[in-house]
């Protein structure tokens, strides 16, 4: 089919609003939208500012009552436990009601946050749900962070509920989820009301009276009591929820999202950007602490009327290589979507993908990859061996949904291998200078977008309108600033090619290295350190500390090194994947004193290097080559 995709983009840049306001109609408002866009309000502008609806009445209840009652929406698959479960529309809805209940009922209202720290379980998608249904905002944080960075968004926050679970499931370990948030709540100034503890079978949390709350309890008295809560009227400029992301520094952004425009731009890539239709099944391979697990677990395809799934498992290990093929065939999921890092690591264990043998892929039509660069040798081998579309795509935790795709559902693009095709409409991207100028085609340079961003795009961070304007909006007057660098050829494709800040990517999971380089800074005989993300086969790039001890330190370098990996498993996570530090002299650096990080990184990489014209002493560079090679990463 030929692709639409040019005159549909042309069609949003001759009208943005009208554009906009025709997607709306694909939400069921309270108020519909008289003003599509006020320009004038908040940071750069406010979408469909006099609407007002529900994000869970859209996601739920409009297909409950609306002839999909009976159909599958939410799909629970656990590999790691063996279990399975799934809820049709009018289950999920009943589940989800009677949840908001007993929120209700622990005194959350319209506008309190909850926080969600749960790990890949239905009722994690419920407890979101939950939230949207009485207009309280959720804050989901991902299982893998440490009680600190926990802690930390609890402080900016302010949940008045934390809904927890008792542990996560990771292979050969479990992970007991209470001792950590007990830790972080003791650590926060900000102190939760209640706590609603799901109890799971493979470890028990200690409950803590009157603050601890059993969950299966208190659902099943609402139950028994006939309670449950119904959708509440939310302008469509209230937050729906705020999701840290890392910044440049160890305190996380809050990213937020609002309902009504989030509803309307992810319900319009369903079918123009992923080809789905409404009953069939969309599989985002993520996590709810993601934004790929908030859009495209939870909302984007709920709203649809697609069926999801919750997935607690590995692409290897759960029990093998081929339990994404399993799923696929066992579900029938028609499209999707993960971090290449997970085909990486399939790849890997079955180069020849011989276990594809044993499914049947015949519903399945697209996969989808995005979170990290898709490196074009994994593209290949993906195309290959199932035999579909592989198709990368851009977005960040701020947007929400993609910057750069193809547009599968308006007739797919030809494909340019490491390049995630081209601007979604509502997105003009564009590549200047640092004195925000265009630069030609083929030339790298910061890739902006034009400002207002579309529906769905952060309004602000979470009550820091300052640090808004400042992270994003101050440097490129007029322009969103997205912190990576890339070019545009000359077919208008977009190529991304890395972060222009300290952020970095390991396993599709964002990263912050300053905050990284904070806790080896806190260790008492670390003098000064720097941490790059060094080139990872498997995880696209992982973390590599090194540390310059304070004189007069004569310990053994290797303890050093050993507490400080400890240091940042305990402060940020075993997510950090932080494994490696090592001992140097001296750091690179520059006559007025920069760290020379990037120099740092070609070496460890193994990639060419040219001398620093600035650096203060070439001898560094050499020093660093010879640590690196005595620890056997050269
Ligand atoms: N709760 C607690 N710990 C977690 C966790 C969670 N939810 N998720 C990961 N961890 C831990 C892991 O157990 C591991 O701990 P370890 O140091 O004790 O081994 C550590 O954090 C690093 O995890 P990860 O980066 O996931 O590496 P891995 O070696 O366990 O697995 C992959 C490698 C490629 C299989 C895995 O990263 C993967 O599935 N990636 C998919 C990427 C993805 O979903 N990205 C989301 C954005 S789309
Ligand atoms: P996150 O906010 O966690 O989704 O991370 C966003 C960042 O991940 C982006 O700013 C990019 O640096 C990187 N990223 C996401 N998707 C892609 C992609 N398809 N290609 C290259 N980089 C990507």
């Amino acid at each position: 089919m030929a692709s639409s995709y040019h005159e549909i983009y042309q069609s949003w840049q001759n009208d943005p609003e009208a554009f906009w306001a025709e997607a709306a109609r694909d939400i069921d408002w309270i108020k519909p939208p008289q003003t599509i866009l006020d320009s004038n309000a908040g940071v750069y502008g406010r979408w469909f500012p006099d609407a007002t609806c529900n994000t869970c009445y859209n996601a739920l209840d409009r297909h409950a009552d609306g002839g999909r009652g009976a159909q599958t929406a939410l799909i629970y698959d656990s590999p790691i436990t063996g279990a399975k479960a799934t809820w049709t529309f009018s289950e999920l809805r009943d589940e989800v009601s009677t949840l908001a209940a007993v929120l209700r009922d622990l005194g959350v209202e319209k506008g309190d946050r909850v926080i969600v720290y749960m790990p890949m379980i239905a009722e994690a998608v419920m407890a979101m749900l939950a939230c949207a249904r009485i207009g309280a905002i959720h804050s989901v944080v991902f299982g893998g962070f440490a009680a600190k960075e926990l802690a930390t968004r609890i402080d900016d926050a302010k949940p008045k509920v934390i809904m927890a679970a008792s542990c996560g499931i990771e292979p050969g370990r479990i992970v007991a989820y209470k001792p950590l948030l007990d830790a972080a709540i003791g650590l926060s100034a900000s102190k939760p009301q209640s706590v609603l503890m799901l109890q799971r079978e493979q470890a028990h949390a200690d409950m803590h009276a009157p603050r601890d709350h059993d969950w299966a309890q208190a659902v099943a008295a609402a139950k028994a009591a006939g309670k449950s809560a119904e959708c509440v009227e939310l302008a469509a400029t209230d937050p729906l929820y705020i999701l840290y992301t890392s910044g440049t520094t160890g305190i996380p952004k809050g990213v937020v999202r609002d309902n009504g425009g989030h509803m309307v731009a992810l319900k319009w890539t369903m079918k123009n950007l992923y080809g789905i239709d409404p009953g069939e099944t969309f599989w985002a391979a993520s996590d709810v602490g993601w934004v790929v697990g908030h859009s495209y677990i939870v909302y984007a395809p709920l709203l649809h009327g697609s069926a999801t799934i919750c997935f607690e498992g590995k692409p290897i290990g759960t029990p093998d290589a081929g339990v994404f093929w399993r799923i696929i065939e066992e579900h029938k999921v028609a499209a999707l979507f993960t971090a290449p890092t997970a085909f990486r690591a399939i790849r890997k264990e079955d180069p020849e993908a011989a276990l594809l043998q044993k499914y049947d892929l015949s519903h399945f039509r697209t996969l989808f990859l995005a979170g990290e660069r898709a490196d074009p040798d994994t593209i290949k081998w993906a195309e290959e061996k199932l035999g579909v579309p592989v198709i990368d795509h851009w977005w960040q935790t701020e947007t929400g949904w993609c910057i750069v795709g193809n547009p599968v559902g308006l007739g797919m693009l030809p494909v340019k291998h490491g390049s995630p095709t081209v601007p979604m409409p509502g997105y003009d991207v564009q590549i200047v200078d640092e004195a925000c100028q265009p630069v030609a085609n083929g030339q790298m340079g910061s890739i902006v977008v034009k400002l207002p961003l579309p529906p769905s795009c952060l309004p602000t961070l979470w009550q820091n309108d300052a640090r808004m304007r400042e992270s994003y909006l101050d440097e490129f007057p007029g322009y969103y600033k997205t912190a990576d660098a890339g070019y545009k050829d000359n077919d208008g494709y977009l190529y991304i090619m890395g972060r222009t800040d300290d952020i970095i990517n390991v396993a599709g999971h964002r990263l912050s290295t300053g905050g990284m380089e904070e806790v080896l800074a806190s260790h008492p005989d670390v003098a000064e350190c720097a941490v790059i993300g060094a080139a990872d086969n498997l995880k696209g790039e992982v973390p590599l500390g090194f540390l310059v001890l304070k004189s007069g330190v004569t310990r053994d370098t290797a303890d050093i090194e050993k507490e400080v990996v400890g240091l940042v498993r305990e402060k940020i996570g075993p997510v950090a994947s932080f494994r490696k530090a090592v001992t140097i002299n001296r750091l690179p650096k520059t006559r007025s004193g920069k760290i020379l990080r990037g120099t740092i990184k070609k070496i460890a990489d193994r990639e060419d290097w040219a001398m620093p014209a600035t650096i203060d002493d070439p001898v560094i560079l050499d020093e660093i080559t010879a640590a690196l090679k005595q620890h056997g990463l050269l």
